[in-house]
């Protein structure tokens, strides 16, 4: 059995996720529509590891005797002007979330709940890797400034990714 307030960080996160799957839906949208699709594939397939974030922590609540409780999912932004800007709305988006992980970490130390702070190091861990990732592409966009050639080569370099399902 979780706490109340484990449980209320938890559900909360899941929202947060999902959120982020839209998030990186309306980006991948945006993306096609200027005929990037190597981009559009890089935040469709973030937007399904996402959503593997949320269902992840969906199955820890019921593993756990929780209550899932799935919360309303806003409206993403769609003010998006160019790749440079779409970026680093990921990066303040991830770290965003980065700080929502650690009060869940806080919390589930708070109510002494190992199980929980011990199961919320997999998602510090990938907060990691999401910043640095996106950083990586705002580097090299910053890099490049007008240079179409070189965006042309970043759009192929960024439709290799795969997506795998996320498994905790
Ligand atoms: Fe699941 Fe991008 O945080």
């Amino acid at each position: 059995m979780i706490s109340e307030k484990v449980q209320n960080v938890l559900n909360s996160q899941i929202n947060k996720e999902f959120y982020s799957a839209y998030l990186y839906l309306a980006m991948s949208a945006f993306f096609d529509e200027i005929g990037l699709y190597g981009f559009a594939n890089w935040t469709k397939v973030q937007a399904k590891e996402e959503i593997d974030h949320g269902m992840i922590l969906f199955d820890y609540i019921i593993e756990r005797d929780g209550k899932v409780n799935l919360e309303k999912i806003d409206s993403p932004d769609r003010n998006f002007e160019n790749p440079l800007q779409v970026f680093e709305k990921i990066l303040e988006h991830e770290k965003f979330v980065t700080e929502s992980i650690n009060c869940v970490a806080t919390m589930s130390e708070d109510e002494c709940d190992l199980a929980t702070r011990h199961f919320i190091n997999w998602y510090i861990s990938e907060q990691v890797e999401e910043e640095a990732n996106a950083r990586d592409v705002i580097t090299k966009l910053k890099m490049f400034g007008d240079e179409k050639a070189s965006l042309y080569h970043l759009d192929k370099e960024l439709g290799n990714r795969e997506y795998k399902t996320h498994s905790y």
